[in-house]
Parts: structure tokens; C-alpha cells; sequence
């Protein structure tokens, strides 16, 4: 009865979240990883106040799985995913999902026009020069009806110790001035490295949380629990 309950909050979540992907999430295939996870996205009805309250809130990010296909992972690419009932997703993905399912907040995903290569050594070869470069890829898309929204969760993971440049593109074209935005990040030990001064300097009219969301790509799949209180403390 309990179990059967559990599956319809769940299933009802990830058709609004994962747009058909099915019930129960599963540990991401990492070769230390022996335990089948049984955490689930929380139900949207436990979304916090964010949107009823009028605070309206959105969540950016972007978010690059290194490949689609659950099966026979390398190491790079399981260190870049979490694996949904063998759907992928990216980690920065995951954690916009979760942050989505406990505040009701609207979706957005930064994507580059031209796709970023998923093969592991031409992406971090490109990203490199982008750094180095000072690139700003063009966006695939922007957020329309930035007006409404008061508060911009915005996540991304860390690239050679900083931002994705395609995450500067959006941040250099989007005005956030008035609004405040919740960092959040995965990354392979680095955290958020200067990331937050950045944001904070290249929106300077946005008032930016300090204490953002960092998860390693080592637990981001059991970092559910710890994402409902983050965002439980920050009251949206
Ligand atoms: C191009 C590239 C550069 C990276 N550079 C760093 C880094 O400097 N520091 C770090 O901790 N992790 C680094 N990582 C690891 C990612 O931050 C980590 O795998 C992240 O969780 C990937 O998130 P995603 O699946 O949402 O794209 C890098 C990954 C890539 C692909």
C-alpha cells in the first residue's frame, strides 16, 4: 500500500519533470558504486511557496552528459551523468530537477547553438580554448519573460575552475539587475572555485546568495535529501 502510494507521488513528479522517464532512480554506474539507489525526486506537491507566494522562481542551467546511453559507461562518462531508470541525465541536470521539484519553479536550460562535442577529450580541449579565448558561444535560446521572475537558481558545473563560457553567454545577455540569484554546482573537487564573485561582477545589480548548492559529481546521486533542506533553509 505505502510502496504503491510512493510510486504514483513519483511517477506523478517525473512526468512533469523528466517529460516520460518512469519511476524509481537508480546510482549512477561509477565503478565504486555497488547499491541501487531508491531515492526519488519529491513529489511537486511538496514544492515550497516559491511561485504561490508570487516570488516567482526560475532555474537555469546548463549541463553536459557526456553521452545519452546508460550501458557499457567509461569513466568519464558515468563521472558526468546520474542514471534515472536508465534515462541520463547530466549532474548539473539532476540537481535542477531536484531544485524544480522542491520549489515549483520554472525550467530553463542554457544550450549552445552549435552542441558542445560529447567525446571527453575534444570537450575539455574546446573548453579549454573557449577559457583561454574568452569565448561566448551563442545561445540556442533565451528566457523569455525574465520579468517575472524574482529569484534565479543558476547551475552549472566547474570547467577548468570556472564557469562554462556558454554560462558567461547567458549571464552577459540576460539583465538579472533586481533579482536574486541562488548559485548551484557540481564539479569533480574544485567546488565552486570564484565562480560566485564572478556571477556577482558580472551581475552587479543582483543580489546573490552566498551560500550556494556544491555537490561532487562522486555523490550527486545521493544528494536529494541534502537539496530539499538547502532549499527548505533558503526559504523557497
Ligand atoms: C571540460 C571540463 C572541465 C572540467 N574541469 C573541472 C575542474 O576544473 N574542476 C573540477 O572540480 N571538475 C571539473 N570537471 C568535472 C565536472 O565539473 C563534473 O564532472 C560535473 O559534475 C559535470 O556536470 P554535468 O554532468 O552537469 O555537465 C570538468 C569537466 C569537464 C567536462
Amino acid at each position: 500500500m505505502k510502496k504503491s502510494f510512493m510510486l504514483g507521488l513519483i511517477l506523478l513528479v517525473l512526468t512533469f519533470s523528466l517529460a516520460g522517464c518512469s519511476n524509481s532512480i537508480t546510482n549512477r554506474q561509477t565503478e565504486s558504486s555497488n547499491a541501487e539507489k531508491t531515492q526519488a525526486i519529491p513529489p511537486a506537491s511538496k514544492a515550497s511557496q516559491a511561485n504561490k507566494e508570487g516570488k516567482n522562481a526560475l532555474v537555469v542551467y546548463f549541463s553536459l552528459p557526456e553521452t545519452t546511453n546508460p550501458d557499457h559507461m567509461t569513466k568519464e562518462e558515468s563521472n558526468s551523468t546520474v542514471i534515472i531508470d536508465g534515462k541520463v541525465l547530466g549532474n548539473t541536470q539532476y540537481v535542477a530537477y531536484l531544485i524544480q521539484a522542491n520549489t515549483g519553479a520554472d525550467l530553463f536550460r542554457i544550450e549552445p547553438k552549435t552542441p558542445y562535442p560529447t567525446e571527453h577529450k575534444k570537450l575539455v580541449t574546446l573548453a579549454k580554448e573557449e577559457q583561454q579565448n574568452k569565448v561566448r558561444p551563442a545561445l540556442a535560446a533565451n528566457v523569455e519573460n525574465l520579468d517575472q521572475y524574482k529569484v534565479v537558481f543558476l547551475g552549472y558545473p566547474n570547467w577548468w575552475g570556472d564557469m562554462p563560457m556558454v554560462v558567461y553567454s547567458f549571464l552577459e545577455s540576460h539583465d538579472l539587475s533586481g533579482k536574486t540569484i541562488i548559485p548551484f554546482n557540481t564539479h569533480g573537487g574544485s567546488g565552486f572555485s570564484n565562480t560566485i564573485n564572478t556571477i556577482a561582477a558580472l551581475q552587479p545589480k543582483a543580489t546573490i546568495v552566498k551560500n550556494g548548492f556544491s555537490v561532487s559529481r562522486d555523490t550527486v546521486q545521493n544528494c536529494a535529501e541534502d537539496v530539499a533542506s538547502w532549499v527548505k533553509e533558503l526559504k523557497y
